[in-house]
């Protein structure tokens, strides 16, 4: 089995090697790849650092290739870089400009492609299956480049997608990783736990980005970290965003609008329903929700001081309320 795990990394190792390359020097992949890459305003120095890459249009350019070097097809179909129908070939990715993802030591386990026409109806991103090597649910993408960042700094920046940490990476700022589609895992969060005990997170600015925030809030405190959150302005992502702020400002915006959980959840409030009594009770409710999930008594009973400070309630109250929730949960 660990000889069957090597060959994948191996397979994997290569298919990155021949689609960097390919975007880098062939034809195809640089009128169509290198430009796309660079549309969105990526640097050769960054699209070298993530190893970005270029998936031939073709239906088994890749598995041909990797064959003739002697990979064999059992690797290529495990890790999904080649998918096997009635004794046909094909690339997974044909046609994609390629994110591939790295462990936290640096191997290749899988990879993200992205479409390069907006077409509604393909997936934007189409990514490597489930395997030995690829586990999404405990993988987070950037965490190779970012780690001495995130301890260095002592905080790490979550983020949803590829290119949201390749932007950031770009604008001068590497300890921010992303959990790259899926709902955050508390196997994710394990992996940041190790480098720091502050997450601040920094969801795209629709109504997703925002669920996504207020789900990742409570897997964060239970925990034991810190959570902080940064909300981008509405249609925004931390890719879009970074792109068109200037490096200093960019640090700027996040320093002053980084709120603690309490705050953000407040601020929901004052835009939705400032002067409705029931909403105002379900989200005063909530919180104290998400402090229940503090397994530190201090830190909870000072999150409870300042929900009744910001919502205006007896602390009390709050505290007889997260007494029944915990009486609740035995
Ligand atoms: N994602 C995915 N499959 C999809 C859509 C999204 O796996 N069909 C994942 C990708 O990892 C993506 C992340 O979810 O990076 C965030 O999705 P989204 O915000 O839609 O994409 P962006 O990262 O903003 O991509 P882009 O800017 O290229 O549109
Ligand atoms: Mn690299
Ligand atoms: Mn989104
Ligand atoms: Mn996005
Ligand atoms: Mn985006």
């Amino acid at each position: 089995v660990a000889n069957e795990k090597e060959s994948m990394y191996l397979v994997s190792e290569f298919a990155n090697k021949f689609m960097h390359h390919n975007l880098l020097n062939e034809e195809e992949g640089k009128a169509i790849g290198l430009t796309y890459f660079k549309e969105r305003g990526f640097t050769s120095e960054t699209i070298k650092k993530f190893s970005l890459g270029y998936s031939p249009n073709s239906w088994d350019a890749l598995t041909k290739e990797a064959l003739g070097k002697g990979y064999k097809l059992e690797y290529l179909e495990k890790t999904g870089l080649t998918i096997v129908k009635e004794d046909k070939q094909f690339d997974r990715f044909k046609g994609r400009v390629m994110f591939p993802i790295q462990s936290m030591s640096g191997r290749v386990l899988g990879f993200g492609g992205r479409i390069l026409t907006n077409d509604k109806k393909a997936a934007k991103y189409v990514n490597s299956p489930e395997s030995d090597i690829y586990h999404k649910s405990k993988v987070l993408y950037g965490i190779y480049h970012a780690k001495q960042s995130i301890a260095k700094l002592d905080n790490c920046f979550l983020v949803e997608g590829y290119t949201d940490v390749i932007q950031f990476n770009q604008a001068g700022i590497e300890n921010v990783v992303a959990s790259s589609g899926t709902a955050l895992t508390p196997d994710q969060i394990r992996l940041v736990n190790r480098l720091t005990k502050n997450i601040t997170v920094l969801f795209d600015g629709d109504a997703a980005g925002l669920r996504a925030s207020i789900r990742g809030i409570d897997l964060i405190l239970e925990a034991g970290m810190n959570v902080k959150v940064c909300a981008f302005p509405n249609g925004e992502d931390p890719d879009s965003f970074a792109k068109k702020t200037p490096h200093d400002q960019l640090v700027l915006f996040l320093e002053e609008n980084a709120k603690d959980f309490i705050q953000f959840k407040a601020s929901l409030l004052m835009n939705d329903a400032k002067n409705d009594p029931i909403k105002k009770a379900d989200l005063i409710r909530d919180m104290v929700i998400s402090i229940s999930k503090i397994p530190d008594r201090i830190k909870q009973e000072v999150y409870l001081q300042e929900c009744s400070r910001i919502m205006d309630i007896s602390e009390d109250v709050l505290f007889n309320t997260l007494a029944q929730l915990g009486k609740k949960e035995l």
